[in-house]
């Protein structure tokens, strides 16, 4: 497995690659979430390369990006073991030198949901994958399901900018209890980490009332909403039932992005589900989130 620090050896490692090329980037502390999205892109390309950088813009200065958890070493001998050719591991004064101010943004859809609470985050996502993507020049992108919302707002960049690659999108990866798997997990106490459970609970309960054939948007977050709140040690900060392609309102015969956002202490923890539940899956997924 190749390391590559600088873009210049991220550019000169790219160059010998001749194949199809699957890239997986992500903020590291990884867990058995990301290294399903290796082991599908491994499976599926030539080569795998797999980025890791904490990326400052995302992260709104009241958020987490100090006590972000960091484990390079750790990182890189998972990523061994799942067969990655190449890591890029660029620093902060690397992807944004002084004098940066190019940014990408896409407009709508970074507003709804997530966005009302992180008016600045998609901004920076979007940003620093178009710059991994125009470093690492992808075949095939992959993306978890446990952010929805950024595989629906990548996908829009991606058509709209006409970026020549394939968004793959992997299932959520849960512990035995159902908790999505997450970096921030680590910021749970005892007490919370029980209780998060409730995230799963919730949207468990909305795909059974819509295999009852309930279809109204609110109902189905109302039933969700009625969930969230009987754990006290959840603060939530939103319920949501949308069209999984559009993130708008919901019709009653398209497929239904379930989704919520809920803060234990200075975790804040998100899930989400596609409605039928069959649809929870690699392909289901990728025929249906985002356009
Ligand atoms: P990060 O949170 O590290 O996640 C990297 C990728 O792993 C994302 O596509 C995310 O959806 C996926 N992932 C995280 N938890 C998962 C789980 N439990 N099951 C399946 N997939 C999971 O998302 C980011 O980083 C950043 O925004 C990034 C795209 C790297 C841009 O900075």
């Amino acid at each position: 497995m190749q390391i590559a620090r600088t873009i210049s050896d991220l550019r000169a490692a790219r160059q010998q690659m001749r194949g199809q090329v699957g890239v997986v980037p992500t903020m590291g502390a990884l867990h058995a979430g990301h290294l399903a999205l290796a082991q599908a892109a491994r499976e599926e390309n030539d080569y795998v390369i797999t980025t890791i950088f904490v990326n400052p813009t995302q992260f709104s200065p009241d958020e987490d990006l100090d006590a972000y958890p960091r484990d390079l070493e750790g990182d890189l001998t998972k990523l061994e073991a799942a067969g990655v050719d190449l890591v890029f591991t660029p620093t902060p004064e690397l992807m944004y030198p002084a004098g940066f101010q190019t940014y990408v943004n896409v407009e709508f859809i970074t507003r709804l949901l997530e966005g009302v609470h992180r008016p600045t985050h998609f901004r920076g996502v979007t940003t620093v994958v178009t710059k991994l993507f125009n470093l690492t020049q992808p075949d095939i992108a992959y993306f978890g399901q446990k952010d929805a919302q950024q595989v629906a707002v990548i996908r829009r960049m991606v058509k709209d900018l006409n970026f020549p690659l394939k968004i793959a999108v992997c299932p959520t990866v849960r512990e035995p209890d159902g908790l999505a798997m997450s970096s921030r997990n680590v910021y749970l106490s005892a007490s919370e980490r029980k209780a998060a459970t409730i995230l799963i609970r919730a949207l468990e309960t909305a795909a059974d009332a819509y295999d009852e054939g309930i279809r109204d948007g609110e109902t189905l977050e109302q039933i969700m909403r009625q969930v969230v709140m009987t754990e006290p040690l959840g603060e939530m900060d939103y319920v949501s039932v949308v069209d999984a392609r559009t993130l708008e309102r919901p019709h009653p015969n398209s497929p239904m992005l379930a989704s919520l956002a809920v803060r234990f202490g200075r975790a804040r923890l998100i899930d989400n589900r596609l409605l039928p539940a069959h649809l929870n899956t690699r392909e289901g997924l990728d025929s249906t989130l985002g356009v």
